[in-house]
């Protein structure tokens, strides 16, 4: 099987489907709600076992409520939470996150507080490694841990992004806002242009229906598949959780994206943000058709 170490954000959502975001300091009525697991690795580690990988995640809560639920969750979908680390006086990450009909979101998050500052992975192997920016201390020791493994060592860059994380990974995918923000240019073609030209590595930008550009000399542009969107809440992370399993698989990094787009485009299709990643079986039909 497949390894893959992920590491960063593991929190738990709750989440409520609105007719309209609330405006006023009054009381507001949800239509459906939902406790969900979320957060970019935890999501990135429930997407990418589901698609078959033996996933391990370094992430950190407290032992508290939130953070029991956090590891249970993961725990159901076959997540080694073996790495994750637990401190005794914190608090657990969470967050709010109100959704409307048309699939639009609006996000409350609440980062803990007194949670792990390290950890340590100098045991730990894997084909790929996938980290975000939400722990960037560990970040650094797990990409460093990629390159003295000689595997992938995948950055999803969502703002804020560091330096020493955008010059460790082998491979650099940032979100539209992420790269904007990191590049300090607001046209994208030109903000990739940029931030190429100062990493090391392979660069890429996601932008949601619009698909992927990689970076180079012309950038290349893969488009995304079309999806009846419900709910694009995790969707990212299901992109970043399949391109790191692909990459770990040997696929190169074209290969790459069009299964992680196809991942991504199924979770669209269905509700409750991680709920709705789909398996293997299904992820390979789907791009079977879309590429015949
Ligand atoms: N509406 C959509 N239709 C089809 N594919 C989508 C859609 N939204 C996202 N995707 C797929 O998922 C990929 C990643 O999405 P996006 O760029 O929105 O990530 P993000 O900005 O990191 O968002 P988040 O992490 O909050 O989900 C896109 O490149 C695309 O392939
Ligand atoms: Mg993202």
């Amino acid at each position: 099987m497949t390894r893959l170490l992920i590491c960063g954000s593991a929190v738990t959502d709750l989440i409520f489907e609105v007719p309209d975001f609330p405006t006023k300091p009054e009381k507001y009525t949800a239509e459906a709600a939902r406790i969900v697991g979320g957060g970019c690795a935890g999501n990135a580690s429930v997407a990418a076992a589901r698609l078959g990988a033996d996933v391990t995640l370094v992430a950190r809560v407290a032992r508290d409520l939130i953070g029991d639920m956090t590891l249970a969750d993961l725990t159901a979908e076959r997540v080694d939470t073996a790495h994750v680390l637990r401190s005794d006086h914190g608090q657990s990450a969470y967050s709010a996150i109100h959704i409307t009909p048309d699939g639009e979101r609006m996000i409350t998050a609440f980062r803990g507080r007194g949670l792990a500052e390290t950890a340590d992975v100098s045991q730990l192997s894997a084909d790929a490694v996938l980290v975000d920016t939400r722990w960037p201390a560990a970040a650094e020791t797990v990409l460093a841990r990629a390159a003295t493994l000689g595997v992938p060592g995948v950055l999803d860059a969502e703002a804020p992004v560091a330096d020493a994380l955008a010059f460790a990974a082998s491979h650099v995918a940032f979100s539209a806002q992420g790269l904007r923000a990191y590049a300090g240019v607001r046209d994208l073609r030109a903000a990739l242009a940029t931030v190429a030209a100062r990493l090391p590595g392979w660069v890429c930008v996601t932008d949601g229906a619009a698909g992927v550009t990689v970076a180079g000399n012309p950038p290349q542009h893969f488009p995304a598949f079309p999806a009846d969107v419900v709910d694009t809440l995790g969707a990212g992370d299901v992109w970043h959780g399949a391109f790191a399993l692909a990459l770990a698989e040997g696929r190169g990094e074209d290969g790459a994206i069009r299964f992680a787009s196809a991942a991504a485009a199924l979770k669209c299709q269905r509700p409750g943000g991680r709920l709705g990643a789909p398996d293997r079986a299904e992820t390979d039909a789907f791009l079977q058709r879309m590429t015949r």
